[in-house]
Formats: structure tokens, sequence, C-alpha cells
């Protein structure tokens, strides 16, 4: 048991472990949903009701300064698809981050919170001829934008769209990591062109675009036991960066090595992981750093190292506030029932990911008087579940809890990241609302949807189909 663990309450608030700060002065490596303001949550709820995301800018900038600093010669790029919202945007903007974008609609978003076309990378994933004609469209205003192409037809689609302008080649590095096989990219055929065809992919590309950089990403959540895998991937992508920009140095001078390509970054993806687990240490990211540059060293002048993170920099910046409906005592298991789901928070369904939960209180006993706050609980293991009907609708199981009752608010700690972005509308639930915090003042960044959201598409459709459906 970790220290953690021994001076932890029932109400799971003991506060920032020693371990999680690396320093005095630096900020801490990672937030627990034990450091968040209760007080403040609890008001956050009453005044915005549940469910309810809260997404904390400072602590967004202050993890994009621990990025900056670990990695101070590397491009960052925020991987946006972990939080599109125009507030983290704008502030990943400022923080001097650039923006790596998976479709049309996130670099649309991206350019809506200033970012400019140099400052901007759009990662083709079998992108569909709707998301092609738009980039190609913005690439005609900003001509710095670069296109990172994973499949040797998408180059083609791109010319036959008249685009000449910025590649990056995607490789497939033949190693993948991650916190769950979905999420492992590094070894999936769907992504990028298979290493040992990838130098011969770049160079026909050269003939007909400006290719600029090779990219990588092994995959999403990488704990520190997946590094050696993670830095096999960077050695491979150092390896084929040389081969590239320097052909003659492979080619023992046999008079006919490949043109050089002027390469200007070799971007090793995205995927540092943080600790879910209240007692996972935080990722040492200076000496992940230094383990990255190694592996990837020496780098031809003139050619930068990038980085894609997208958890790292908002993950901890978000809980998500849902209240008890119902508890539900058997003989099997205690069943919490909460205002939130899978709709509202995908990832344990799907991934059977860890989210830290703490009782922040506020409900009544049986006899309706105020329970006691959770401090002076005991911890009950409970499993916690959502409105939606599925057995995988929960948020934990078996997890010991300060004794919930009903009107309790409790907090998912790590939620910022894949939390609203994977929230859908199934069940015809409504998405939940969330809040940011800006220098500890509180605005609605994305109102709660209401009813009438649900249907909007229907009863805009201009062309009725189906069984009775209009004239066609
Ligand atoms: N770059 C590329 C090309 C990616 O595909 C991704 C994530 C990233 C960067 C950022 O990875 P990160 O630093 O956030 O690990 N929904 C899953 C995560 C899927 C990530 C997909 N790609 C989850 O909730 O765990």
């Amino acid at each position: 048991m970790s220290d953690r663990d021994e001076t932890e309450s029932t109400d799971g608030s003991a506060g920032s472990d020693p371990t999680d700060r690396s320093d005095a002065d630096s900020t801490p490596l990672v937030r627990r949903v034990t450091d968040w303001d209760a007080d403040r949550l609890a008001d956050l709820a009453a005044e915005h009701e549940t469910p309810l995301y809260v997404q904390d800018l400072d602590r967004v900038r202050e993890n994009c300064e621990r990025l900056r600093d670990a990695f101070p010669d590397a491009d960052v790029r925020y991987a946006v698809k972990a939080h599109t919202g125009q507030a983290v945007l704008r502030s990943v903007r400022e923080a001097g981050l650039d923006a790596e974008c998976a479709s049309a609609g996130e670099v649309d978003r991206a350019l809506a919170a200033g970012f400019g076309g140099e400052r901007l990378h759009y990662t083709a994933v079998n992108p569909p001829a709707r998301d092609l004609d738009y980039v190609v469209d913005v690439a005609e205003a900003e001509p710095d934008l670069t296109v990172t192409v994973g499949a040797a037809d998408t180059l083609d689609r791109l010319a036959e769209r008249g685009y000449d302008g910025r590649v990056c080649v995607r490789v497939n590095p033949g190693v993948g990591a991650g916190h769950h096989a979905k999420v492992r990219t590094g070894g999936a055929a769907k992504f990028g062109i298979p290493y040992d065809r990838a130098a011969d992919a770049a160079r026909e590309a050269a003939e007909r675009f400006d290719v600029v950089g090779i990219h990588a990403h092994a995959g999403s959540g990488i704990d520190p036991e997946q590094l050696d895998s993670h830095r096999e991937m960077v050695s491979r992508m150092g390896t084929l960066a040389r081969e590239l920009a320097e052909p003659d140095s492979d080619a023992a001078g046999n008079g006919d090595a490949p043109v050089p390509l002027d390469l200007e970054y070799v971007d090793a993806g995205g995927g540092f992981g943080v600790p879910y687990e209240e007692n996972e240490p935080p990722l040492d990211l200076p000496a992940v750093a230094a383990a990255t540059r190694e592996a990837v060293a020496p780098l031809p002048a003139g050619v930068d190292l990038a980085i894609e993170p997208g958890r790292y920099v908002v993950a901890d910046a978000g809980v998500l506030l849902t209240r008890v409906n119902t508890v539900k005592p058997t003989p099997d298991e205690r069943v919490v029932g909460v205002d939130a789901g899978m709709t509202d928070l995908l990832r344990p369904a799907m991934y059977d990911a860890y989210h830290p939960i703490r009782n922040l209180g506020g409900g009544r006993g049986g006899d309706g008087s105020d329970a006691p706050p959770p401090v002076d609980r005991e911890a009950t293991p409970v499993t916690v579940a959502g409105p939606i009907c599925e057995t995988g609708d929960t948020l934990c199981k078996d997890r010991a809890l300060a004794d919930p009752v009903r009107g309790d608010l409790l907090a998912v700690g790590i939620a910022g990241a894949y939390g609203y972005e994977m929230a859908s509308q199934y069940n015809s639930r409504p998405r939940p609302a969330e809040v940011a915090l800006d220098d500890g003042t509180a605005t609605i960044a994305r109102r709660r949807e209401a009813l009438p959201d649900l249907t909007t598409a229907e009863r805009e459709a201009e062309t009725p189909t189906g069984p009775t459906g209009g004239e066609r």
C-alpha cells in the first residue's frame, strides 16, 4: 500500500501526494480528483445542474507549459480530438502549441480558435471526400497547412483536387503501445504506410508534393511500462529520417543515391499517459523526453522532433459531476444509480477504463435528514451505474466509496480528455453542459442540450424519406 492509501479518507480527499510534484516551484505533475475544491464543484453543480463537465483552463495551460519545458526544441502539436472546446483550443494556442486535427470538423474548430495554417496539421485517416475537399479549400487560403497522409491513394486523391502543397508521410512503424488494444495504432494496418515501403512512398510523394515530414503514432495512453515500445518506434523513425534526408550516407558512394528530401521534422505522435488510478505515479516527462531524443538521434541537420499529445494536455484539467438518483442494495452488490452514463463518459464502457470517483456528499439519508459528510461515512464497495439501458453502462464496479446516498454529488476525475468528445445522444439523452474555469471564473462553454436538440436534424431534414417519404 502506498502512502496515499494510508492517508486517504473515505471520500478520497487526502489531497496531492508529494510525489505528484517534481520540485517545490513546479506545477503538480498531475491533478488528482482529490485536489479539486469540493465546495466549488458543489456550487457549480447546484448552479448548472448535472451531469456537468468542468474544465479548468489554468490547468490546461500548466500542462502545456510542462510539455514545452520537457521538449524545448520540439514542435508540440495538441491532438485536438482529446477536447475540441473553443476555450480549450484558444488556451492551447496562446500557450504556443500547434493543432493536430483528424477531420475537417477539427480543422474548422482550430481555424475558429485562431490557429493559422502554419500551425495546422491535418492527419487524414481514410479521409472522406468531403473532408479532403474542405481541407484542400482551406489550404488555398492557408498554404502553410500540412496534410499528413498514410496511404498512397490518398496522395492521388489530393493530387486529383489540385493539391501540391505540404505533405507529411505517415508511417506504420510496426510497433504499437497504448492503454487498450483498441487504441494501439502503431501495428494496425489501418494507419500509415508500412515501414519497409515508407522510404519509397515518401520519395514518390516528393515528385508531386512538398514532403516536409514523416510521422508515426504508437498509440494512446502509453504507461511507463510500455516506454520501450515507444522508444523502438521513435528509433525506427530516426533511421528513416536519416535514410530520406541523407541518402548518400547509406548508398556508400555507389553513385545512384536517391535525391535527399528536405525534411523539416520527424513527428513521433502522441500517447503520453496520465495516471488515472489513485496510486499510479505520474509520467516522468523529462525522462520520457530525454529517452525520445536519444532514440531518434542523430537527426539530420535542420530536422526537428515533433510530438502530438492530446490526453496529457487536458485529461486532469477536467472532472465530470454527477448526482446520485437511486441507491439499490442487492444481495450481490450495492448499485448506486447516477445521472451520467456511457453517453456522457464512454471510456469505462468502451475500454474498461478506470476513472477515479470521489463522493462530495450533499445527499440525504433514508429518513430525509442530511447525511453525514462523506469523510464520516464508511467506505462501501459499490457499482456506479448510469441511466442507459445497457449492462455495460457503469462508471465503476466494486469500488469502495464513502457510502453514497440519494442526492450525493460524485466527481469523476481525469475526465477532461475523450470525455465530452465521445459523448452521444444514445437512448435520446441530451449531451451534458460544460463549464470552463478561467483564472477561477466560471463560464458556460457548452450549454446543456435540451429535448428539442435531439430532433433538430429530423425536423430540419429537407427531403423526407422512408415509407411515407415525399418526392424523390
Ligand atoms: N496523434 C494521433 C495521430 C492520434 O491518432 C492520437 C490519438 C494522438 C496524436 C493523441 O493521443 P494521446 O496523446 O491523446 O494519447 N478515445 C481513446 C483515445 C483515442 C486516441 C486516438 N488517437 C481514449 O479515450 O482513451
